[in-house]
C-alpha cells in the first residue's frame, strides 16, 4: 500500500517589486513553515539584492516576465507602483499564480476588471492587500453592523488627512503611475475599510473635487519628509468626494498630502438610524433607557491578534494552499476602484457622474 505522505503542503511565492511593502510582505511570510519565498523581481538590482540578502530568497531577476517563466511560482505578491499593478497581476495569473496585489488594487477601474477575467480564465485566486479590513476595530464596528445593532447605516464619513505629508521616495507624485495622489495613496484604505463594514453596498454615482496648490511647487515649508520631487507632482494635495449607494447610503471623503488643518486625521464615523460609530477611538454612540449613551469595548484584541498586516499575509496564503475564504476579493477591489475612477472623473467634469 502507498503510503501517505506526511509533508505539509508549502506555498512558492515570488515578489514583482522589492521595495517597501515588499519587505514588510517578506518579514510575515518568512516566518510561516508552510512558506517558501523562491524569487524577487525589480528593476533595481540594489533593492533586489537587498532583500535576497535579509530573506535568504535565491533567485532576482530584472524581468518579472521571465521570473513567472523561469520559476513557476505558485502564488506572486505584486509590490509595485500602482500603474504596474494590473499588468503585473495578469501576467502572474496567466502564468499559473494566485495574486496578492497590493492597494490600490489598480490604476482604473478598466484595468481591475481585466485583473478580475485573467484570474478567472486562470482559474487562480486573486486578493487585494487591503489590510484594514483585518483590524480589531473594523472587526469590532463591522460586527455591531452585521448584528443590526446600528439599524440601516445611511452615511460614513472618512478622513484620511495629513496635514503635510507628501511622499519624498517612490513615485507617489506621478499621476502617470500611480493614478492619483492622496486619494488613491491613503484614502483608498479608509475607503475600502468604511466601504467593508457598511456591507460593501453598489456604488451608483460619485462626485468631488481635487486641488493642488503645495505639491507641484519649490517649497520650503516644514514637512515630515522634505524636498520632494515637486517638479514632476501632478497629483493632487487634496481630494474631498461623495459616493451614492444603490441602498441610499452615502460616503463621503478628505483625503490629503498637504491640507492646512490642526493635526493629521485618519478615521471613520458611520451614522445609523439605530447608532453611530467611530472607528478611532473605537467607539458606538445610541439612545438606552432614556440616555444618550457613548460606549466603548473594554478590551480588543492586541499584539499578533491585533496585527492586521500580518492577518493579510497568513488569510492570503491559507486562501490560496486551503481555500478557506478571503476578507479581500477582488470584486471588493473593484467596486473600491469604481469609487475612486468616479471621483476624479466628477473632478474633471465638474459634475456628478454615474457609476456602473
Ligand atoms: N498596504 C499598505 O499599507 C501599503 C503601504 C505602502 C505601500 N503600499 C502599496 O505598495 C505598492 C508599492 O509601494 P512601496 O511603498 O513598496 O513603493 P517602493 O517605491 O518602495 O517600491 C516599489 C518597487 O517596485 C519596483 N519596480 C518599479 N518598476 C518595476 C518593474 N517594472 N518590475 C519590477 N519592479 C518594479 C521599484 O524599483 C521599487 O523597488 C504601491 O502600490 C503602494 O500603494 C501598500
Amino acid at each position: 500500500m502507498a503510503k501517505r505522505s506526511t509533508k505539509k503542503k508549502s506555498l512558492r511565492v515570488a515578489f514583482i517589486g522589492s521595495g517597501g511593502i515588499a519587505g514588510a510582505h517578506m518579514r510575515y511570510l518568512s516566518k510561516m513553515d508552510d512558506v517558501e519565498m523562491v524569487a524577487v523581481a525589480d528593476i533595481s538590482k540594489p533593492s533586489m539584492a537587498q532583500r535576497q540578502e535579509e530573506f535568504g530568497i535565491e533567485s532576482a531577476f530584472t524581468d518579472y516576465r521571465k521570473m513567472l517563466r523561469d520559476v513557476k511560482p505558485d502564488a506572486v505578491s505584486v509590490c509595485t507602483p500602482n500603474g504596474l499593478h494590473a499588468v503585473a497581476s495578469i501576467a502572474a495569473s496567466k502564468a499559473g499564480a494566485h495574486v496578492l496585489v497590493e492597494k490600490p488594487m489598480a490604476m482604473t477601474a478598466a484595468e481591475a476588471q481585466k485583473m478580475i477575467t485573467a484570474a478567472k480564465t486562470a482559474r487562480r485566486k486573486l486578493v487585494i492587500g487591503f489590510q484594514y479590513r483585518y483590524d480589531a476595530k473594523t472587526k469590532f464596528i463591522k460586527d455591531a453592523v452585521d448584528a443590526g445593532r446600528m439599524g440601516k447605516v445611511v452615511y460614513g464619513r472618512i478622513q484620511a488627512l495629513r496635514r503635510r505629508g507628501i511622499p519624498n521616495w517612490g513615485v507617489f507624485g506621478r499621476k502617470d503611475l500611480q493614478g492619483g495622489g492622496p486619494l488613491i495613496d491613503i484614502g483608498v484604505h479608509a475607503l475600502e475599510m468604511t466601504h467593508f463594514v457598511m456591507g460593501s453596498p453598489k456604488p451608483v454615482a460619485a462626485s468631488g473635487s481635487i486641488f493642488t496648490y503645495m505639491g507641484n511647487k519649490k517649497s520650503d515649508v516644514v514637512s515630515q519628509w522634505p524636498n520632494w520631487d515637486y517638479k514632476n507632482y501632478t497629483v493632487e494635495d487634496l481630494a474631498v468626494g461623495q459616493i451614492r449607494f444603490d441602498n441610499g447610503a452615502v460616503i463621503s471623503i478628505e483625503a490629503s498630502f498637504a491640507a492646512h488643518i490642526e493635526e493629521n486625521v485618519w478615521n471613520f464615523t458611520l451614522m445609523g438610524e439605530k447608532a453611530g460609530a467611530s472607528w478611532d477611538p473605537p467607539g458606538l454612540f445610541s439612545d438606552d433607557g432614556g440616555y444618550m449613551m457613548n460606549s466603548q469595548p473594554n478590551w480588543l484584541p492586541s499584539g499578533a491578534n491585533a496585527d492586521a498586516f500580518g492577518m493579510k499575509m497568513r488569510n492570503f496564503v491559507e486562501h490560496c494552499l486551503y481555500n478557506t475564504p478571503t476578507l479581500a476579493p477582488a470584486e471588493h477591489g473593484l467596486m473600491v476602484q469604481k469609487m475612486l475612477d468616479g471621483i476624479y472623473a466628477s473632478a474633471e467634469k465638474g459634475r456628478e457622474v454615474a457609476i456602473r
